[in-house]
């Protein structure tokens, strides 16, 4: 499989892995803990039971979370606050309102001090913004592919370095074009 992508510079992805099980894909989340910073906008792309919410958890245990994670799914967002970070995990997959968009206010969560985490970006059609880093998960037989594309320049910073200490499959972030 090229990872390289023709059509557009930021649709490379960074890193690439099979993730062979919920151990694996927890391991991924624990990893992606440590890169985190204020600001970052991170898309969780992949089919229902592909590991969104699973690595979504990992990663806010990683982060100190000592109480339970559960899926956004009814609520449309959870609302965290560790390590001194305000982590907003959103599932838009029942989301089906741009008005309640407006209501909930689900703008100025996107914003310089807090990092979202959102599953099933596309239902939100265009109201959010561009990630900064997209995380793909596909069902592969017993285990999981996972890709990460960074978006922005913000996310490759966040990615640098990280991607080769990570285990990295297929090149590293900051590999030339
Ligand atoms: N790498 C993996 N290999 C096999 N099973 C996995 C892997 N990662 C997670 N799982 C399992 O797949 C399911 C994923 O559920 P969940 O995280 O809720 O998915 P999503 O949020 O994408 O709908 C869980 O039952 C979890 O144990
Ligand atoms: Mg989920």
């Amino acid at each position: 499989m090229s990872i390289h992508a023709d059509n557009h510079t930021d649709s490379r992805p960074a890193w690439a892995r099979f993730l062979a099980d919920e151990e694996a894909t927890r391991v991924l989340g624990a990893d992606l803990a440590k890169c985190l910073r204020p600001g970052l906008v991170i898309f969780l792309d992949g089919d229902l039971g592909a590991g969104k919410t699973t690595l979504a958890r990992a990663l806010l245990q990683a982060l100190g979370y000592q109480g339970k994670v559960k899926s956004p799914t009814y609520t449309l967002v959870e609302i965290y606050v560790v390590s001194n970070l305000y982590l907003y995990h959103f599932d838009f997959y029942r989301f089906n309102d741009p008005e309640e968009w407006q209501e909930a206010g689900f703008r100025e969560y996107f914003n310089d001090a807090s990092i979202c985490l959102v599953e099933w970006p596309e239902k939100a059609g265009g109201l959010l913004p561009p990630a900064d880093i997209q995380i793909a998960l596909r069902i592969a037989g017993q285990g999981r592919q996972a890709e990460i594309t960074t978006g922005t320049e913000k996310g490759r910073l966040c990615l640098s370095g990280w991607a080769d200490s990570a285990g990295n499959q297929e090149g590293g972030a900051s590999a030339p074009s």
